[in-house]
């Protein structure tokens, strides 16, 4: 085969054999073909697309290029969840320790954030002691014997993912819905689990920012996976602003502890309810009408007796972590300034850019700029309000926690910006748009 044939007849809108992805995409993971021939025909595939098969086969290609991992000596049926990536989002933090006192073990590799997007394994360092780096050994060790572990990986999980992605990064061929989608299920696919709920959030502080376009995303995620033999469930939830009443490391570990004892935001509380309840009936087989509101309301039970809680603090005790701060979340790293931002007028709250109140976040240090920058865990926002509220002038809309006057003061630009209030009544923002099964 040569690559120029592979590459011409995709750049001429042709359809590719299995062997034809699997060679180029295997050879170039191999360093047999070069940078400058895959980028050629990641732009074909770019500017041309890719049908269902071919996504497929992508997308298995990637997945097979590393280790995968084999979850069935310990769990029989493995259920994960993956988030697109957005504001605030600590979902994992409260849904899998729920999802495990539910009875359903939970294995989990999350990531670290990176731009405006925070990552659970950031968060998760704040509480001091906890590792996240896990042997092999350790992290099934850990299933086995607690039925939750959320580490960072611990084996080399679709590397073709890894080196396609920075070659999409640098030559404009990030934002290709096959590119997206198959990078996303690769590492899915290979982290082991047989049924899987996609988080994917739309609006301005997320990668999608339209519905069609998040829509049509999850589409393609929950048929690759449904291809792929998984039980797949894909929630389009809102990004619009910030999840939760937080954004940064300790604050959402905080919040998080909150909510998994039975208080924390209402929309945090119920969208960690409903994954955790899709989680649950997925990981149970359950196919009744009544699967999802009957786990909801098992969930609500664990959240409300401190069940969920009890899990987390588990969780961190076996991985090493301080549980004083756990039952004592006042220990957390704190900020050495904390100052409260009011409100400029009387009205309805019609905006709270998520993007700008991430910029903000990212100003005072809770997140990074580059791969491999150190995050402050102390730093960050509490946002007070939700779209639609109505707010008196000089009630507080953000607390920001920082580390000194300068970030202070950008972030509190950007803060400036995030907010609208308007002299007139606003509808709040839906919590999701829609669900695609894939079952
Ligand atoms: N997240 C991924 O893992 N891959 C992409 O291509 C985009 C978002």
């Amino acid at each position: 085969m040569r690559a120029t044939d592979v590459i011409a007849t995709k750049r001429d809108g042709g359809e590719l054999s299995t062997e034809e992805i699997r060679w180029i995409v295997d050879g170039f993971t191999r360093g047999d073909i070069p940078d400058y021939q895959m980028a050629a025909w990641l732009m074909a595939v770019y500017l041309r697309g890719m049908s269902h098969r071919e996504t497929v086969d992508l997308t298995q290609t990637m997945a097979r290029s590393g280790e995968q991992l084999d979850l069935s000596p310990i769990i029989p049926y493995a259920v994960d969840k993956h988030s697109t990536g957005g504001v605030g989002d600590k979902v994992s933090l409260v849904v899998l320790p729920l999802v495990a006192a539910a009875g359903i073990p939970v294995a989990k590799m999350s990531g670290r954030g990176l731009g405006f997007s925070g990552g659970t394994l950031d968060k998760l360092e704040s509480i001091p002691g906890y590792r996240v780096t896990l042997t092999d050994d350790e992290f099934m060790q850990q299933v086995r014997e607690h039925g939750i572990v959320l580490a960072g990986q611990t084996k080399s999980l679709a590397p073709a993912d890894g080196a396609i992605y920075a070659l999409r990064d640098v030559t404009a061929t990030v934002s290709s819905l096959p590119l997206i989608a198959s990078s996303i299920m690769s590492k899915k696919l290979a982290a082991g689990a047989n049924a899987i709920v996609l988080d994917v959030k739309v609006g301005i502080g997320a990668f999608m920012h339209d519905l069609d376009e998040a829509r049509a995303l999850a589409q393609i995620m929950v048929d690759i996976g449904t291809t792929a033999g998984r039980k797949m469930v894909a929630l389009l939830s809102d990004m619009n602003q910030p999840l939760g009443a937080t954004v940064g490391n300790a604050i959402e570990v905080r919040e998080a502890i909150e909510t998994l004892r039975g208080g924390g935001p209402t929309d945090l509380r119920e969208h960690c309810l409903v994954v955790a309840g899709h989680m649950v009936r997925l990981g149970r087989q359950d196919i009744s009408p009544n699967a999802l509101p009957d786990a909801m309301a098992e969930l609500t039970e664990l959240l409300d007796s401190g069940r969920g809680f009890d899990k987390f603090r588990e969780l961190v005790a076996a991985q090493g972590g301080d549980v004083r701060v756990v039952d004592d979340p006042a220990r957390l790293p704190q900020a050495p300034i904390t100052v409260s931002i009011p409100a400029t007028q009387a009205g309805t709250i019609a905006q709270v850019n998520a993007l700008l109140v991430a910029q903000a976040a990212l100003e005072l240090g809770a997140g990074r700029a580059r791969k491999g920058d150190a995050v402050d865990p102390a730093v960050g926002v509490e946002v007070h309000i939700k779209v639609g509220d109505q707010v008196a002038a000089d009630s507080t809309i953000f607390t920001v926690h920082a580390a000194n006057d300068d970030t202070l003061a950008r972030a509190r630009a950007l803060l400036d910006q995030a907010l609208s209030i308007s002299p007139q009544p606003q509808e709040a923002l839906p919590m999701f748009y829609d669900t695609i099964y894939g079952e």
